[in-house]
């Protein structure tokens, strides 16, 4: 009897243990995750930063929002800005551009599509962002990713409150509709196996091979590879809009610092992946630069994921009500509207589309 009894809890201490640790492991993770991703600390090859061609003239006299304008030539004249002069002051980047063409702004190199040209604005005129924020976008008028009936960013642009995008957290992506998003709760986390094999078995695969690469790359831009803290794992889904086309606050750029800017743009022009991957990749680190979450917890600097995935994903009714005054809509789920947005097919829109709709 009294060597009965410490057995009895003993083993009652064992089976809590065993108990404990398999909640643990299994259970769904009520704890709050969060990521050192607050700043860039990749450290680039190269100490030389490349020469500025990028210096946008007239900004630090601006009252007006920068509209930032990644174009390539082929994506012709760029007169299609034009009735939004009044509302933002113009930076136009044309990242395929000889040298000697002073005609537009320019780029180090042509790499990871429009974020070359969104990192060099800021990175040559870092000093002189309006207080009124920046304007992200494609150099194309008519785009499928425009999230506007007709695909036209002059209808979308024109209607844009600026101020009222930033309220909130200083962030917001220009698109409402969830579709080819990581916003709906379907799509695989990026370090998933799902998405690890899919990228494997069709490495042509651009979203699941950028995906794949996520976690990855926040660790090389964010920490040392596989850093505790900095990579996702593989149930962590990085939920974001697509199309990288956004709107944010001077304050939200401030909270990098030049250098770290220069230093994700070294990681774009070192890296040795495609360009389209790399594009992708950037696509899901702009909103993590930006968005404003306040002080999460004393002592704690880093990002709540989970916040910021609902910060990421507000639904469709809430963003084009904010972004484009398109308040009250009828017939909108979380990630869409009724007759506000549809894919085109084959995301592609047909080739007379912008003179029959310009
Ligand atoms: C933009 O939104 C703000 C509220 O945040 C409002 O005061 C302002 O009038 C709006 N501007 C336009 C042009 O609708």
């Amino acid at each position: 009897m009294a060597r009965s009894l410490p057995r009895s809890l003993m083993n009652f201490g064992l089976f809590s243990a065993l108990l404990f640790l398999i909640i643990y492991l299994n259970g769904p993770d009520s704890k709050t995750k969060t990521f050192a991703w607050n700043e860039i600390r990749y450290k680039p090859s190269s100490a030389t930063l490349p020469e500025s061609r990028g210096i946008c003239h007239g900004l630090s006299s601006s009252s007006k929002p920068a509209l930032v304008v990644s174009r390539v030539a082929a994506d012709g004249d760029p007169k299609w800005l034009d009735p939004l002069s009044k509302l933002s002051h113009f930076c136009v980047y044309t990242v395929d551009a000889p040298v000697q063409d002073y005609k537009y702004l320019q780029v180090p190199a042509r790499r990871g599509h429009e974020a070359m040209a969104y990192l060099t604005f800021i990175i040559d005129n870092y000093d002189h962002i309006p207080s009124a924020g920046a304007v992200f976008v494609h150099g194309a008028r008519f785009q499928w990713h425009n999230d506007e009936p007709q695909y036209d960013n002059v209808a979308l642009l024109s209607r844009l409150n600026v101020s009222r995008a930033l309220e909130s957290s200083g962030y917001h992506n220009l698109r409402c509709d969830w579709s080819l998003s990581t916003c709906p709760s379907s799509v695989p986390p990026q370090g998933s196996f799902e998405t690890s094999s899919q990228a494997q078995l069709v490495p042509w695969d651009d979203r699941a091979v950028s995906d794949a690469g996520l976690p990855k790359a926040l660790a090389a831009l964010f920490g040392a590879e596989d850093a505790i803290g900095v990579r996702p794992g593989p149930a962590d889904a990085v939920r974001s809009q697509c199309c990288a086309q956004f709107v944010v606050s001077r304050e939200s750029i401030m909270r990098h610092s030049r250098e770290e800017y220069a230093a994700l743009r070294q990681w774009l022009l070192e890296d040795k992946r495609g360009d389209l991957v790399l594009g992708r990749i950037m696509s899901y680190v702009w909103h993590i630069l930006f968005i404003k979450q306040g002080k999460v917890r004393a002592g704690n600097e880093g990002i709540d994921l989970e916040l910021l995935n609902k910060q990421a994903c507000p639904s469709a009714a809430q963003c084009y009500c904010r972004l484009y005054g398109r308040c009250g809509l009828e017939r909108c789920i979380a990630s869409s509207c009724y007759g506000q947005y549809q894919l085109p097919q084959d995301l592609k829109l047909p080739k007379d589309w912008a003179e029959t709709h310009g």
